[in-house]
């Protein structure tokens, strides 16, 4: 598969419900405020890494961070390590860019665009150590699962940014979209599994709480999740 600009009118479907509802009058000041501090704005060429993030060692990409409470806490406990947060929710990306600047955080940026945009024209190849998604939009409906984030292309491109030996966790609480997201996952050549069983491996570790973790844990749904690693064995890659 090549991941052309023609390519990239293949999935414009939206991935999400909505960029705007309500928004407090705190949020609104933060976008206003705060943003272009800690924006990445979207451009047509990769970045680099080590400009963009001076002094960090490595590189972690969470996509849908919601409020990014998950994204601020780890990027407080791994100091040394780069964030890209990436998430299209406006009313989030205020509420993390207020707990950013109450917390003095240095080593996150935030991008507003489309996650599928900012990989395919920003972020390099053989860049990331991590990425984490969780708790994608389920889309639960047959006829809205096309609009699934996590589908074979998409993971194409991540393998394709991630360095060797770095990983992908991807954490849903709807089965029918872990199922869909292993078999992807266990195809790719170029990923081993970590994840120490086919199914869910439950551990909920306070780095993965999030509004929706907190949901599923309410609801008692089973938590899935699926940790891969880029192996160092390169197959026939096209891009
Ligand atoms: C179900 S919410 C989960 C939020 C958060 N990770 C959590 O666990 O609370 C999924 C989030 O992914 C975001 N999202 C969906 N598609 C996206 C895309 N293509 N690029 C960036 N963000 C996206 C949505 O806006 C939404 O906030």
């Amino acid at each position: 598969m090549t991941i052309s600009e023609s390519g990239r009118k293949q999935y414009r479907v939206k991935t999400y419900a909505r960029r705007e509802s309500r928004i407090t009058p705190a949020q609104k000041k933060a976008l206003t405020e705060l943003l272009s501090l800690y924006e990445l704005p979207l451009t047509d060429s990769p970045i680099r890494v080590s400009e963009v993030f001076p002094g960090t060692s490595r590189f972690a990409i969470e996509i849908g961070f919601g409020d990014g409470e998950t994204l601020v806490h780890r990027a407080q406990q791994n100091k040394t390590t780069a964030y890209l947060g990436i998430e299209v929710y406006r009313p989030g990306v205020g509420k993390c860019l207020l707990r950013l600047h109450k917390n003095n955080v240095k080593n996150v940026r935030v991008s507003t665009n489309d996650a599928r945009d900012v990989l395919l024209q920003q972020v390099p190849s053989n860049a990331v150590n991590e990425f984490i998604i969780l708790f994608p939009d389920p889309w639960p409906k047959v006829r809205h699962r096309k609009r699934r984030l996590v589908n074979s292309e998409f993971v194409e491109l991540c393998v394709d940014r991630l360095a060797i030996g770095g990983t992908i966790l991807i954490v849903t609480d709807s089965s029918n979209y872990a199922h869909q997201v292993l078999e992807i996952l266990e195809k790719n050549p170029n990923l081993d599994s970590m994840t120490p069983g086919q199914d869910a491996v439950g551990v909920q570790d306070k780095l993965r709480q999030t509004r929706y973790a907190r949901k599923a844990s309410q609801s008692g749904s089973q938590v899935f999740e699926l940790l891969y690693t880029r192996s160092a064995y390169l197959s026939a890659r096209n891009h």
